[in-house]
């Protein structure tokens, strides 16, 4: 229950947003910030991963509420901004809907290059401009957006288009940043190495996956609830004096 988790009363008033929050480390991160008291939001395209992740958040005690929508659709974003208006505005987004695609740059289709930079920037820039009113209003807020390693580097094991989101999203961080820095809302970026999700299993083998934990300086893959307190900790109060930023959590695997 959320009473037994270290700091369960510290977002206790916050409403927090999780795009592609059904799975994966946005369903870690919604439970990382459930379990510190926050009412959680788990957004998702899929419906039936949406129903799933507000099970698991109330099974665990959590306030949680569910939101099918495709964070690529200006349309479909304005419309569960308003259906979120009774919940007093969202104080805390966590833009981690991404989608990753392995082919050579050489072999990209124009149609899968669009989709990736879709889901993983165009994405961000939505839910963004649609939070941030609200937020200055109160003159509150956080907003953490899910870059990767290969926004600083290279993708390992995704194509050009992810490299190209990811890094973008690192700019984008810092330019919206800037400009709200003065209505106390700070916004960052999270990079993280190779985790453990659907995503990675669907993208390389347990032999490949195997072999690159065992390159990396702490020689395991990242856990997504290790992500999760990150998270938590840049929508804390603790935080405010973060924002522009870009932390990486890899194993060491990029040391910059
Ligand atoms: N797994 C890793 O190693 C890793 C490393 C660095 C960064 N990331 C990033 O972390 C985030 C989460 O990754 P994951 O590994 O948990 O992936 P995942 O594929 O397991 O989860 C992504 C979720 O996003 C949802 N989604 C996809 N398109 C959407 C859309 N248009 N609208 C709303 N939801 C949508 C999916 O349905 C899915 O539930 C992504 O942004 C990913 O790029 C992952």
């Amino acid at each position: 229950m959320t009473g037994d988790h270290v700091g369960a009363s510290e977002l206790r008033s916050r409403v927090a947003l999780v795009t592609g929050g059904g799975r994966g480390m946005g369903l870690a991160i919604a439970l990382g910030l459930g379990k510190r008291g926050a009412t959680v939001v788990i957004n998702d395209i899929d419906p039936d991963l949406v129903a799933a992740g507000v099970n698991a958040c109330t099974a665990e005690g959590i306030a949680a509420h569910g939101a099918v929508a495709d964070v690529t659709h200006n349309e479909q974003v304005d419309g569960m901004f308003a259906d979120l208006a009774e919940l007093g505005g969202v104080d805390i987004v966590v833009n981690n809907a991404g989608i990753l695609r392995p082919t050579p740059f050489i072999e990209i289709p124009e149609n899968e290059w669009r989709a990736v930079l879709d889901v993983n920037l165009h994405g961000t820039f939505l839910v963004t401009q649609a939070a941030l009113p609200s937020m200055i209003e109160k003159g509150w807020g956080r907003i953490v957006n899910m870059s990767s390693t290969a926004g600083k580097n290279v993708s390992t094991i995704g194509g050009a288009h992810y490299t190209t989101a990811k890094a973008a999203i690192l700019g984008l961080t810092r330019a919206v940043a800037n400009e709200v820095a003065d209505d106390g809302v700070t916004v960052n970026a999270v990079c993280p190495g190779l985790f453990d999700t659907d995503m990675m299993r669907s993208t390389i083998s347990p032999e490949q996956a195997k072999a690159y934990a065992a390159s990396f300086p702490i020689h395991r893959l990242g856990k997504p609830s290790e992500v999760a307190d990150l998270v938590a900790f840049l929508a804390s109060e603790q935080a405010a004096y973060i924002t522009g930023a870009a932390l990486d959590i890899n194993g060491g695997d990029l040391m910059v």
